[in-house]
Parts: C-alpha cells; sequence; structure tokens
C-alpha cells in the first residue's frame, strides 16, 4: 500500500491514573506492534505524566523508553490544542482516570477530535461499579444473580459502617474501590469488622471516595472480549483466569496467574457469551470491551465489571482474545478508525437535525 494512503494516528499514554504504568506498558506494546505496519503510521505519541505534564514526540524524534519526559512539556490545554490541530486519528491508551471514566470521552466529543475514546456512558458506567450492577441486573435478571453489595462512602457514619459489618457478619468478603481498575486495593476478607471496613476506608479515599463490599463469590473467573465492527459486535474468545493465590489481587494482575480459552462444551460458555452480548448491546461501546464474571459451584453467573477501555499490553487478556481471534494490533486500530468514522457521520446528522429544530422551532 501507498504509504501516503496509511491511516496516520497519535497515541495517547500515561495519564493521571493509579494505572498510569500499565497505560505506558501499553504503549511499548503498541509502538512495537505498529513500527512497521503498512498500514498504519505514528504520526506523534504524547506521554501525560502522572502530575499532568503533557510530553509530545513526533513521528521522527520518537519518545525513548525511560526518558519520557525529555521533550518540551506543555499544559493539557495545549496539548489538546495541539491534537486537535493534527485532525489525525487519536488512539487513546488511557487507563483509569480521566481515561476511561468519561472526562476524556466527553471532551473529545465536545471539541470533534477523532479518536477510540467512545461515548461518555459507557465510560462513566464502567467506572461505577455499584450502578453499573443495578443497570446489568435489569438487562440480565435470567441470566446472572447479582453479588450482594453494599455501597460505603469515605465519610461514612460509624453506625453506616456498623450497619454493613452487621449485614456481612459471618460470611466471607470483597472489598474494593467502586471506580479504580487493575485490583487496586481489592482484597478479599475472611470476616468484616468495622476495623477492617475503616482500615480500607482510610486507604482507599485518597483515590475514590466510594468503596464497595461484596460477598466474596468462590468459583471460577471468566473474561469475554468483545469488538465493535459497526454494526455489529464481534464477541472474542472466552477466557479463564486461575490466579494461584485463589484471588486475583495486584499482585496477580500483574502476572502471577494461569489462563486458558475456555472451550465451547464447557457449561457456562453460552451463559457468558450470551450475556456479554447483551451487555456490549447495551453500553454503546466504540470498538474494545471485556466483560468479567465470577461463577459460583452451581454455575449461576455474576457481573464483576465490563471494561470500556480493556488493559492492551502485551499479555493483557484483551490482547490474548484479539490473537485468538486472528486479530492484530493494527487490526483493532484500523477498525477503531472506521468505526469513528461512522460514529462521525451519526454526531454530524444530529448536529444538523438540531440546529435545524433550534432554528424552525420559533
Ligand atoms: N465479589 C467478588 N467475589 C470474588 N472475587 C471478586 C469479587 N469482586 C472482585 N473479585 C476479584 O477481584 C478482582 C478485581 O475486582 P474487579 O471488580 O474486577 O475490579 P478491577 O476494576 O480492579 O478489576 C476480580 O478480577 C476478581 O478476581
Ligand atoms: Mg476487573
Amino acid at each position: 500500500m501507498n504509504d501516503l494512503q496509511k491511516d496516520k494516528v497519535v497515541l495517547l499514554f500515561g495519564g493521571r491514573s493509579t494505572e498510569h504504568d500499565a497505560s505506558v506498558g501499553m504503549h511499548e506494546y503498541f509502538r512495537k506492534e505498529l513500527q512497521h505496519d503498512r498500514q498504519v503510521e505514528i504520526e506523534a505519541e504524547i506521554y501525560i505524566s502522572p502530575e499532568g505534564d503533557c510530553f509530545i514526540y513526533k513521528w521522527d524524534a520518537p519518545p525513548r523508553i525511560g526518558e519520557l519526559t525529555a521533550a518540551n512539556p506543555v499544559t493539557i490545554l495545549d496539548m489538546v490544542a495541539i491534537v486537535k490541530m493534527m485532525g489525525c486519528f487519536c488512539f487513546s491508551l488511557l487507563q483509569g482516570r480521566d481515561g476511561e471514566d468519561g472526562n476524556i470521552q466527553g471532551l473529545a466529543a465536545f471539541l470533534d477530535i477523532p479518536g477510540n475514546f467512545g461515548a461518555v456512558y459507557p465510560s462513566c458506567l464502567g467506572t461505577h461499579k455499584w450502578a453499573q450492577a443495578v443497570i446489568a441486573g435489569e438487562l440480565l435478571q435470567e441470566k446472572l444473580k447479582k453479588i450482594e453489595t453494599a455501597l460505603v462512602w469515605a465519610n461514612s457514619s460509624p453506625a453506616q459502617v456498623a450497619s454493613v459489618v452487621d449485614r456481612f457478619a459471618g460470611r466471607e468478603c470483597v472489598i474494593k474501590p467502586n471506580s479504580l481498575g487493575a485490583s487496586f486495593f481489592a482484597e478479599p476478607v475472611s470476616t468484616l469488622s468495622a476495623e477492617t471496613l475503616l482500615g480500607a476506608l482510610e486507604r482507599i479515599q485518597p483515590f475514590d471516595p466510594c468503596v464497595l463490599v461484596q460477598e466474596r463469590i468462590v468459583g471460577r473467573e471468566v473474561s469475554c472480549g468483545f469488538l465493535v465492527v459497526h454494526p455489529d459486535i464481534e464477541l472474542l474468545p472466552v477466557i479463564e483466569v486461575k490466579p494461584t493465590s485463589g484471588f486475583m489481587g495486584r499482585r496477580e494482575k500483574s502476572g502471577v496467574y494461569e489462563r486458558s480459552v475456555l472451550p465451547r462444551f464447557d457449561p457456562i460458555f453460552d451463559l457468558v457469551m450470551k450475556a456479554t452480548l447483551t451487555l456490549a448491546r447495551h453500553g454503546g461501546y466504540h470498538t474494545a470491551g471485556r466483560a468479567d464474571f465470577m461463577v459460583d459451584q452451581n454455575g449461576d453467573a455474576y457481573l464483576l465489571e465490563v471494561n470500556s477501555m480493556p488493559g492492551l499490553m502485551q499479555t493483557s487478556l484483551y490482547t490474548e482474545m484479539l490473537r485468538e481471534a486472528g486479530y492484530s494490533i493494527a487490526d483493532l486500530v484500523r477498525t477503531s478508525i472506521a468505526n469513528e468514522v461512522h460514529y462521525r457521520e451519526a454526531r454530524r446528522a444530529e448536529n444538523e437535525a438540531v440546529s435545524k429544530f433550534v432554528r424552525t422551532d420559533k
């Protein structure tokens, strides 16, 4: 293919998020995968430091690993203006806060910046596990069971804390932040006490004012990715994760676990695929997404969460799902670009309809 016809992309990575390092890892993998791709060309790479300084690298002077802050820093406002002026497709590898909570999604939509950002709704939902469970319960009452959950605020009164402790008395629980990812601060608790809960609230509060206490589901953990190829949704292979410690905590997620592709004949395969398709259809995801479930000894499935920006490091689950389905990272980027063309057409038509309505509705 002629170089002039290549799709030019800007990679955005790093970020003011607890998942900053994962995003940097994703960038390393993307640049390796895209460097010699015949159809996708990296026009620029933009690193956002944990403090929010932006460092822009053009294609002919790429960032060096370990020297991401070598360029002159610019502010977020300037960076956004530069990206807008460049006019190319921005593939965001930002994770967590700002990256997948609706912030950058809203900004990109407002400023009409093409990219894989997606709509605000699925992002907000993905970073509000409690709300997501409520909606999944409505959509899938016959297929999924609900994990019993209490939402606790950092400033909850001693009486509120005591009532949550009472509710989960004598049961194994999981305490985790409502919005963070990558198992940050997620921990199993054999017996919930006020002291344990208050300690967790104090640790989590600087990052997230909402904490969830859930009954612990003991059993299997499976994950099903999907790829939107507008207007269709393709389900990717289901992967079962098996943490050697028995709990997929932060340490396990960074590599200490086994996993395998779930065979089609597995009794939970159909259930997980159907539930994922329903959730994917409902959410209006841009291109990628991944639904995670626990399945107990009775074969009942429970939704943990749907990720609107699944991790995309070389060893990430979603990357493996893509690979198993025969897709490369360049395929993912190209699919995002093709999807964005459709979404932009729809947004343009909507803008026209609104302006016509406002002008004629007098
Ligand atoms: N209620 C639960 N029962 C059993 N394991 C859980 C429960 N909630 C979370 N976990 C474990 O903790 C991990 C992280 O929780 P999750 O809700 O997916 O948050 P994160 O966004 O950090 O991935 C899950 O992958 C799962 O292994
Ligand atoms: Mg998860």
